[in-house]
């Protein structure tokens, strides 16, 4: 099994890059905002109580998005491994997931942090709030989630830098350029399928 975090602030190509790495190494993409999303549009008590957090820009508490991780790593037994796309956020959220990790007998193998400076990030997320109309995609609710980011979610990269298994790269330029940066660096744990 092979189970990657991919790590950064909000619009550093976290989504665009997981989709490219399902295709072509068979790992299980696990979305902690995607399955937010998709329990909004549901709208189900978990979606409609997260809702409030997402719009105004703020973590959604550590006990939901744990809880929902869970399920999904026991929904899939049989997965070659897991990318982990938005979570964990907070350092509880990371020490949840090595335990939850732990008890299935694996664990996290690698953090790639892709490094984005701010303004291509709010750049990139005001256009992509034109075209497709996330409703977190605004100037206001933006600068939120950069400030969550910093306080609570850069703190992820020290504690698995201190295990060894902190990874950055440069996130700017063509998306092609940066996968194959990403491929270079877990080739050595798992072949394309
Ligand atoms: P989440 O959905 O995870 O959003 P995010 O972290 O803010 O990140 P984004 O999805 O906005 O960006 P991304 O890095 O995926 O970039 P993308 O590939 O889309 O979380 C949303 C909310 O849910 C949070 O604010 C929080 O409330 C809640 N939540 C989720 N997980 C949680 C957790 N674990 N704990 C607590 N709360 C949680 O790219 C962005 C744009 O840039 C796209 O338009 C893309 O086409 C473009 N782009 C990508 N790569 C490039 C490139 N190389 N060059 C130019 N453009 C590019
Ligand atoms: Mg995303």
């Amino acid at each position: 099994m092979f189970n990657l975090i991919l790590f950064g602030p909000p619009g550093s190509g976290k989504g665009t890059q997981s989709s490219n790495l399902i295709n072509t190494f068979g790992l299980k993409h696990l979305s902690t905002g995607d399955l937010l999303r998709d329990e909004i549009s549901r709208e189900t008590r978990l979606g409609l109580e997260a809702k409030k957090f997402m719009d105004a820009g703020q973590l959604v508490p550590d006990a939901v998005v744990i809880g929902m991780i869970g399920s999904k790593l026991d929904e899939n037994p049989q997965a070659r491994g897991f990318i982990f796309d938005g979570f964990p956020r907070t350092t509880a959220q990371a020490e949840a997931l090595d335990n939850l990790l732990q008890l299935k007998g694996t664990n996290i193998h690698m953090l790639i942090s892709l490094e984005v400076p701010e303004e291509e990030l709010k750049q990139r997320l005001l256009l992509r709030g034109a075209v497709s109309g996330r409703s977190d995609d605004n100037e206001e609710v933006i600068a939120n989630r950069i400030v969550e980011y910093r306080a609570k979610t850069e703190p992820v990269s020290n504690y698995y830098e201190a295990q060894g298994k902190l990874e950055r790269i440069k996130g700017v330029g063509e998306v092609e350029e940066i996968f194959g940066a990403i491929k270079g660096k877990i080739e050595s744990f798992i072949l394309p399928q």
